[in-house]
């Protein structure tokens, strides 16, 4: 089996990957997530109490996390849920959580503990129990993919953060960033489809910090 050290994995530095679970339902639920590694075999996610994620890796004790290098599979499972497809998943058939189809490793985990941080957050710390991997190519950079990712990131703390008070100087601070990502993407990647996403996404950001 590969290990995570194969797949370019460090300790204690952080990795955005995509986390899938099991809704009550049944139904598979994908968000992406910051992975750290601790040690050989375990990884730890920091995860907003707001997240259905928590909430599934409360109840299922499980997920997989996946690693891929399409931002669309961020933007949408990130900010667009309604457009995610049940055709994206197949089950694990190592721990009770779905996996993506298409994704260049997907990594089982189990959960060994779920610890509260602080008012708004929680530690999940994982053990490894299978890696698979499916990445052949590598891929060419472009600059305007860390900032198209960069952008979604702050996106998903401004839909947190902008009902709370406290937070109005560091959401608008996020603006700032997220200006700052749509500048790189303009000039690095002019009438491409990071284009149309930063649109997308900067409309999302004005509706949620229209009060600020
Ligand atoms: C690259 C990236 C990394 C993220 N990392 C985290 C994280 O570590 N913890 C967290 O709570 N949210 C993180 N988010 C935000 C969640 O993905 C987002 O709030 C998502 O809608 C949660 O979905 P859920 O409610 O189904 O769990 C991240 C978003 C992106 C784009």
């Amino acid at each position: 089996m590969a290990t995570l050290t194969d797949l370019g994995f460090c300790q204690n530095t952080i990795y955005e990957t995509i986390i899938c679970t099991f809704n009550p339902d049944g139904s598979p639920n994908v968000a992406p997530m910051g992975a750290i590694v601790k040690g050989n075999q375990k990884v730890l996610l920091t995860i907003y109490n707001s997240s259905r994620t928590l909430e599934n890796l409360r109840a299922t004790k499980a997920a997989t996390l996946n690693l891929t290098d399409d931002v669309d599979v961020y933007y949408v499972s990130a900010l667009k849920k309604s457009e995610v497809s049940t055709d994206w998943f197949r089950n694990s058939s190592v721990v009770n959580a779905p996996k993506l189809k298409v994704c260049d490793a997907s990594v089982a985990l189990s959960v060994d503990s779920v610890e509260p941080i602080d008012m708004l957050r929680t530690a999940v710390m994982c053990s490894i129990e299978c890696i698979n991997v499916f990445k052949m190519y590598p891929r060419a950079y472009c600059r305007a993919w860390s900032a198209v990712l960069e952008a979604i990131i702050y996106a998903t703390r401004v839909k947190v953060l902008s009902g709370v008070e406290a937070e109005r100087v560091h959401v608008i601070e996020l603006c700032r960033l997220i200006q700052n990502c749509v500048d790189v993407v303009n000039r690095s990647a002019p009438d491409s489809h990071y284009v149309d996403l930063m649109l997308d996404l900067q409309e999302k950001v004005g509706f949620w910090s229209v009060n600020i």
